[in-house]
């Protein structure tokens, strides 16, 4: 299975690409995870990239593409991946095509989690991530539990003016991509807008009709 996963930032592709990927035994992709381990690492791309990332905007497309083409050629990805968070800009979606092209190989499906604008802010504020596990907690929806809530962390791009700048990006940059797959056959749309185990039945019955 090659998947992608699209959405406007707190649509739930992490939260739902943790649930996934066991299932389908693929990698789950997150170039968003990958920038970070970057800034964590203080390499020279998670440096440059950081400035971008706490700004609410997109790191260009030249770092993050040579990262993705690296990383699917890796032996994990060979049979199959879950893309999430990329492509999020139009000559992403070429790059990646290009290759996939040149591994003889084609994407199986593109899902688009949606999720109303005026939900989003809640869920980007509210995220709290286990910096140990990696895991996605919020305040409200999903509180950390009690032996973990003391180390949990705030993305430094969580903010409310951060994420207002990611999802007029998104809308700017990112939704343009959906024509592209449905004009491929290759989009399904699932209503990110309920329970996660309602969102992941959703998923699963969309990805299996
Ligand atoms: P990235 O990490 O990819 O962020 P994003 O796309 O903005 O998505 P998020 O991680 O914010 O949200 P999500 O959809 O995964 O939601 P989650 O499951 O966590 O990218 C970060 C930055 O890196 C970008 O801004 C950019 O700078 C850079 N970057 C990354 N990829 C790039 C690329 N390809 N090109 C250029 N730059 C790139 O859920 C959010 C919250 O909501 C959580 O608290 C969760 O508990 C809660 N929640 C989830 N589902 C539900 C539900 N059903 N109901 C209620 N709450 C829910």
């Amino acid at each position: 299975m090659r998947m992608i996963l699209v959405g406007p930032p707190g649509a739930g592709k992490g939260t739902q690409a943790a649930r996934l990927v066991g299932r389908f035994a693929i990698p789950h992709i997150s170039t968003g995870d990958m920038l970070r381990a970057a800034v964590k690492a203080g390499t020279e791309m998670g440096k440059q990239a950081d400035t971008f990332m706490s700004a609410g905007q997109l790191v260009p497309d030249e770092v993050v593409i040579g990262m993705v083409v690296d990383r699917i050629a890796e032996p994990d990805a060979v049979d199959g991946f879950m893309l999430d968070g990329f492509p999020r800009t139009q000559p992403q979606a070429a790059a990646l095509d290009v290759a996939l092209n040149a591994a003889k190989v084609a994407l199986d499906v593109v899902l688009l989690i949606e999720v109303p604008d005026d939900l989003i802010v809640g869920r980007i504020t509210g995220r709290r991530m286990d910096p140990e596990t990696g895991d996605i907690y919020h305040v409200e929806f999903k509180p950390p539990p009690a032996d973990v809530a003391a180390r949990v962390v705030q993305r430094k791009d969580d903010t409310e003016t951060a994420c207002r700048k990611r999802l007029s990006k998104y809308h700017s940059e990112t939704a343009p991509i959906v024509p592209y797959y449905r004009e491929r056959g290759l989009l399904r749309s699932v209503d990110g807008n309920a329970a996660p185990d309602v969102v992941t039945a959703r998923i699963e019955a969309v990805l299996a009709g």
